[in-house]
């Protein structure tokens, strides 16, 4: 258990420390905050977004924009409390005009995502979106299955440790019903497994 928090306190301390990063110096600029991950430190489902926006950077917290009003009420309409998972992203610093991230910005913060997942041990990962969906199943022995997100949302594939789920990114919901309505289901999959 201390371990657990030790290992998170420290991964917090790297990421505020990050100059080598090339969004850091948006990050003093702008005097934002990296956004490490909110939520249950023995969570078993663990969602993992892109990067953070500008409400995210302002605050330091994950999916509480637009995109987290959405993914908030997705909770509730599967049962799942915000309080009882973890939620974190890929990416730990908002890129500039909330472009996609680059591949050197994947490769310097994903390994701390890879921490964070060691050290809480979910029992599901919900990528939301499709760079966390490549970026995880690649990770994790699921490159093989890897295929575009219409065709994978709401699957669950077995990874050594856990299960994976891909589920397309709130965001692109905000203005589509029907990705609305897919979404819905397709967390309600969450639940029989946590
Ligand atoms: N979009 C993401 O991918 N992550 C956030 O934290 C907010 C919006």
């Amino acid at each position: 258990m201390a371990e657990r928090e030790e290992g998170l306190k420290k991964i917090k301390e790297e990421v505020l420390n990050l100059s080598v990063s090339p969004l850091y110096a948006e990050r003093v600029k702008n005097k934002y905050f990296p956004v490490i991950g909110e939520g249950s430190h023995s969570a078993a489902i663990m969602f993992v977004g892109e990067a953070p926006g500008e409400n995210e950077a302002k605050t330091g917290r994950p999916f509480c924009g637009r995109a987290g009003k959405l993914l908030d009420s997705l909770l509730d309409s599967a049962g799942i409390k915000r309080e009882d998972v973890y939620i974190t992203n890929i990416v730990k610093d908002r890129p500039p005009k909330n472009r996609d991230p680059l591949p050197d910005e994947i490769a310097i913060y994903a390994p701390f995502l890879d921490r964070q997942i060691e050290l809480i041990k979910p029992k599901v990962i919900a990528t939301l979106g499709r760079f966390s969906m490549q970026y995880v199943m690649n990770r994790y022995g699921l490159e093989f299955e890897l295929d575009s997100i219409s065709k994978l949302h709401g699957q669950i594939f077995s990874a050594d440790k856990f299960k994976v789920v891909p589920l397309y990114h709130p965001a692109a919901a905000i203005y589509n019903q029907q990705l609305l309505s897919t979404l819905k289901e397709d967390f309600k999959v969450l639940i029989t497994l946590s």
